[in-house]
């Protein structure tokens, strides 16, 4: 089928409420392609709360697609090389080497260096060599980048202070009804299709199915630091994870110049004030080297709750929801964005598809029945099972209990078994061009 001309194209603008990771990413790849965004944003700026800053393997492929994996790096993305689990150290009521494992010994670990550098991945017809391990950038930065791809350089637009408070569909398109600025004036805008990248509290979900988000909230708390801390002096790796039923925590490199993300295990239902005030007792417990407040720089502290939960749906007729707005997991894994932007390539093949004349709109339901399956198969247990992993009531014989931690020691000395294992979270990953009319065919 020849593709249609330009006045014949099936739609003419895609509507994305949110300019978070997932919104800007799919505004990119859609922008990208030539098809017509606009973002319609409730805050006057891109958020600055720290948050993910670690993107998996199944993620990596967007960041290629979109045309920004160098950029990344210019603008101080890493690779993380090294990652492990390692005991805890004594908290003080027990006696040191009485716990039977040696303090911040590690667990098990692997360096995704050696098996995911190159890796043959395909994307859009044809085959690639992508450097799949863990990338790293703050998520502002990841963001800024994205949004000057989108607007400077492809032609997308974004509404600033926006508020979307309503959404509204018939044969014709879709709407979304907005507050304007401080003075919250109403005003309707329109679009073909409407996708919902506004988060965890997304407008657009609520106007689909109201409160219904089904699944759980943790009773636990975490605190997420930016800190300054030497952990190359303790010869730590580039992510730790510290495995306690009380004070679990993770260190993972966020620059090269000595900045980590430690986020650490809380009591639930303080104030944000006592949280701040029992950091320094709780780093100078956890933290390799004991050290005092002037022994390192926090210079972003956030508690946030953790929650399990997926929407019904992820496509009513022209609205879709992609991400934090569709599904909720812990970040333990960092599981959480990397499966947004999965969604979001996702959704960039089916929206694609449409406006090539590859495929029709039944392609939507399939990219909500397909992203569910992969969320309730694949994401909300494995995340589960990462929180669980780190939070372990009983650290010392966690490895005799955990299939997976005893798959990553024998990987210690089995690269084909280590590539198998650190590949597997690319089940996440969907290819919806196989519904596209012609697959097969060629
Ligand atoms: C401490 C912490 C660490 C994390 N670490 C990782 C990690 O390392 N790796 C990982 O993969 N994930 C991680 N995550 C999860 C990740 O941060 C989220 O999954 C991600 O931010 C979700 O992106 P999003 O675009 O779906 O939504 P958001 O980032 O929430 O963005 C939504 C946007 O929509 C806007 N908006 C909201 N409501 C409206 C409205 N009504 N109208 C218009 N605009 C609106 C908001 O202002 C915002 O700009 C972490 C989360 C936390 C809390
Ligand atoms: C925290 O508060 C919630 C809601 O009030 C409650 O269900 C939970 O048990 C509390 N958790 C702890 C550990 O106190």
């Amino acid at each position: 089928m020849p593709e249609p001309t330009p006045e014949k194209r099936p739609f003419s603008k895609i509507l994305i409420v949110g300019a978070g990771p997932s919104g800007l990413l799919l505004a990119l790849l859609l922008s990208k392609h030539g098809i017509p965004t606009h973002i319609l944003e409730a805050a006057s700026h891109l958020d600055p709360q720290p948050r993910a800053a670690h993107y998996g393997a199944p993620a990596i492929p967007e960041f290629y697609r979109a045309g920004i994996i160098e950029k990344m790096a210019e603008r101080g993305g890493l690779v993380l090389g090294g990652m492990c689990w390692r005991y805890p150290q004594a908290d003080g009521e027990e006696e040191e080497g009485k716990a039977g494992y040696e303090e911040h010994g590690i667990v098990a670990g692997f360096d995704a260096g050696q098996v995911m550098r190159e890796v043959e991945v395909e994307l859009d017809g044809g085959k690639k060599k992508m450097d799949l391990r863990t990338h790293c950038l703050a998520l502002q930065e990841l963001d800024q980048l994205m949004l000057e791809e989108v607007t400077e350089r492809y032609g997308g637009t974004v509404a600033w202070e926006h508020r979307v408070v309503g959404v509204g569909q018939d044969d014709e398109g879709a709407w979304c009804e907005v507050e304007v600025g401080e003075s919250k004036e109403k005003k309707v805008v329109r679009g073909d299709y409407v996708v919902g990248c506004d988060g965890a509290n997304s407008a657009v979900r609520r106007a689909l199915f109201g409160e219904e988000f089904p699944g759980f909230t943790w009773d636990a708390q975490i605190i997420a630091t930016n800190t300054y801390y030497p952990f190359e002096k303790y010869g730590w790796w580039d992510a730790n994870f510290i495995i306690h039923p009380e004070h679990f925590f993770m260190a993972a490199k966020l620059t090269s110049t000595g900045l980590y993300r430690i986020t650490y295990g809380e009591t639930p239902n303080l104030t944000h004030s006592q949280y701040l005030s029992r950091q320094p007792h709780k780093f100078h417990t956890i933290l390799p080297g004991h050290p005092l407040p002037s022994d390192y720089q926090t210079i972003n502290f956030s508690p946030y709750r953790m929650h399990q939960r997926c929407a019904p749906k992820f496509r009513v007729g022209r609205v879709l929801l992609a991400a934090d707005a569709a599904h909720l997991c812990n970040p333990w894994g960092g599981l959480g964005i990397t499966g947004g932007f999965v969604d979001v390539g996702g959704l960039y093949e089916c929206l694609s598809g449409i406006w090539d004349g590859k495929a029709d709109e039944g392609i939507l339901e399939v990219y909500s029945e397909k992203r569910i399956e992969k969320w309730k198969t694949i994401i909300d247990p494995i995340s589960q099972e990462n929180f669980r992993r780190v939070s372990d009531r009983e650290p010392g014989t966690r490895l005799e209990r955990d299939g997976f931690l005893q798959l990553l020691k024998r990987g210690e000395t089995d690269q084909v078994l280590l590539k198998e294992l650190l590949m597997g979270p690319m089940e996440v990953r969907y290819d919806f061009t196989q519904h596209y009319h012609d697959a097969g065919k060629k």
